[in-house]
């Protein structure tokens, strides 16, 4: 007897957009959200240093200052209108988060507390902006918490531990997902008017990242394999500070605070790259000056790292020759014990995963594969739209980062990934529900379950000798090495090459353990299977676009090309190829100039 549930609105993913969106649409519908994970435990919950805003709470700041900054920081490829719209929303949705308890740290006088983040600037002095509102370095722990507490309260139906695997398309509309309950291995069937689609992002297909586990792109995969088109998936940002080999996060907040990158020769290196903001430079212009460095022979001890310095002195004494000073004017300082309480995550990771103390010592850093800037092209309601001329799909939705709205463009600010979140989420729940309030259900297909069924019949019955691990490495191996922070046409046809070999070799997976409660074995190889499709279309959209913008670095075509390259990207996945279109971006206020940090 199948498992058939019926719901007005289904989100996927229970991060911080998924979150926002079932607690917006569960206010006049009625709402589930499913999860693969329990909701805290979601990825939202590794962003760090803060949630981009011009509250202006300690020095002047303006949301069309916001606006510039990110499109600046897209490397104009950002849809303007989008942009806009978020960073005017952008005060009120902190607030928002502050009257549903968020415990954000404080200043002197009692407002919400702001540090300065990479390429958020005073336009009119160009010099960096404390814009990036925090909880420690918690934030996004912090906001999944609370909008987890809201939806508790606003009785969200939560399914946790159910993962999605199927979306279901009849004559045009989303009609529901198939997801299987992982307590119990059995399948169930979400009936619903819309779909919002909030799995996260992929950064798994890469070798060294700061992404959890779960973010296997599956979100993405499953809308790719029933004909929606992904926009703009060349885009991978690197964020500059990793611990080194780990990729995990060390925040952008650490050199908010006033912490400096030294090369292996124990020079300050950030000044020669971005003369005016530093450390505080975009992440796609620091990691490419990290990789420089190392490149160049200047890493440390001729190892791909550099060091990321926040010991109380060395700030004191960089902030001197900067000329930082505190807002009263007074010189800039900070201590172990101030360090400790504005930054203690930073503080434990280095003592707990390199037996290392950030008060007293160095931490060293490599780029580390963080945020998908591509994804689901959605409008700035979060409506999906499914080809050049923005034609929606009724009944589905996507939010944060497994969506493209377009905010980033070709490189996301820090802060604006909360943002994006937060503003995007909220717009997909009140669309969704809206429409969902008034449309009918739209029909079943006859065996809803069938084509999940196959799937998993055939890797739970499949007797090949290949190991899934084992593809996994070598996935994410080629495409740190081939399609990371520097892409040339010869890596990237390596990398193409290698993956469809790989894909090859995954239809010969054989999976060891057959049952059915708790087979996370079964559900890391169809995991893998997600991966290997949206890493080759990465690297056919980077090999496809021949110019260097944003995070997309190619040292053959090394220069940003607006005369054929101004547009995005959109890939469809048929019959196991990509096939590649383009549609305009959106400019309004701001041409393209070369970007000057
Ligand atoms: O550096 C960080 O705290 C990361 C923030 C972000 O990706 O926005």
């Amino acid at each position: 007897m199948a498992n058939i549930h019926q719901f007005d609105v289904v989100v996927v993913g229970a991060g911080g957009a998924g979150l926002m969106a079932g607690l917006y649409a569960s206010r006049t519908a009625k709402t589930a959200v499913i999860s693969k994970l329990y909701p805290t435990r979601s990825h939202t919950g590794a962003a760090q240093g803060g949630i981009g805003a011009a509250l202006g709470n300690i020095e002047e700041d303006r949301p069309e200052w916001h606006t510039y900054d990110t499109v600046k920081g897209s490397d104009y490829l950002g849809d303007q209108d989008a942009i806009e719209f978020m960073c005017e929303e952008a005060p009120q949705a902190v607030l928002e988060l502050e009257h549903m308890g968020l415990p954000f740290d404080r200043t002197p006088d009692g407002k919400i507390s702001q540090r300065p983040f990479g390429g958020h600037t005073n336009n009119e002095t160009g010099k960096p902006v404390r814009r990036a509102a925090h909880a420690a370095d918690r934030t996004g722990h912090m906001i999944l918490q609370t909008l987890y507490q809201q939806c508790l309260k606003n009785k969200v139906n939560f399914f946790d531990e159910y993962q999605v695997l199927d979306l279901l398309i009849v004559d045009g509309k989303a009609v529901g997902v198939v997801a299987v309950n992982l307590a119990d291995g059995e399948l169930h069937t979400f009936h619903a008017k819309s779909v919002i689609i909030a799995t996260g992002g992929h950064g798994r297909i890469f070798e060294v990242t700061s992404n959890a586990y779960a973010y296997t792109g599956d979100g993405i995969a499953i809308a790719m394999r029933r004909g929606i088109p992904m926009e703009d998936m060349e885009f991978f940002q690197f964020h500059p500070t990793g611990i080194y080999k780990l990729g995990i996060l060390i925040t952008e907040g650490v050199r908010g605070e006033g912490g400096i990158l030294i090369n292996g020769q124990g020079e300050r290196f950030m000044p020669k790259y971005a003369p005016t903001v530093k450390d505080l430079a975009s992440r796609d212009v620091i990691s490419r000056a990290i990789y420089t460095e190392i490149r160049e022979g200047r890493g440390v001890d001729g190892k791909n790292y550099v060091w990321l310095d926040a010991r109380p002195e060395s700030i004191v004494k960089y902030a001197a020759l900067d000329g930082r000073t505190n807002i009263d004017g007074t010189p800039y300082t900070i201590t172990g014990e101030q360090l400790l309480a504005k930054l203690p995550d930073i503080v434990d990771f280095n003592r707990v995963y390199l037996g290392i103390d950030p008060v007293t010592q160095m931490m060293p850093i490599q780029p580390t594969a963080h945020y998908t800037m591509g994804g689901i092209p959605t409008n700035k309601y979060g409506e999906v739209v499914i080809d050049d001329k923005n034609t929606v799909m009724p009944g589905l939705y996507a939010a944060g980062e497994c969506a493209c709205v377009s905010v980033h463009g070709a490189n996301r600010l820090g802060t604006n990934s909360l943002l994006d979140l937060v503003v995007f989420g909220k717009y997909a729940g009140l669309k969704a529900a809206e429409y969902a309030n008034q449309a009918e259900f739209g029909k079943l297909p006859v065996d809803a379950e069938a084509a999940t069924r196959s799937a998993f019949e055939a890797l739970r019955n499949g007797s090949g000798k290949e190991n899934a691990f084992d593809i996994a490495v070598e996935m994410k191996k080629v495409m740190f090495d081939e399609v990371g922070i520097y892409r040339s046409e010869k890596g990237m046809k390596i990398a193409i090459e290698k993956v469809r070999e790989l894909r090859e070799r995954y239809k010969q997976v054989k999976v060891t353990d057959t049952g059915k409660i708790f087979n996370t074995e079964m559900l890391n190889a169809w995991e893998l299977g997600c991966m290997l499709e949206i890493a080759e279309v990465v690297a056919e959209c980077a090999l496809n676009r021949q110019e260097s913008r944003g995070g997309h670095s190619r040292e053959d075509f090394p220069n940003r090309d607006d005369v054929n390259w101004l547009k995005h990207t959109l890939a469809w996945w048929k019959d196991g190829k990509t096939a590649i279109d383009y549609k305009p971006v959106t400019i309004t206020k701001y041409q393209p100039k070369a970007r000057v940090y």
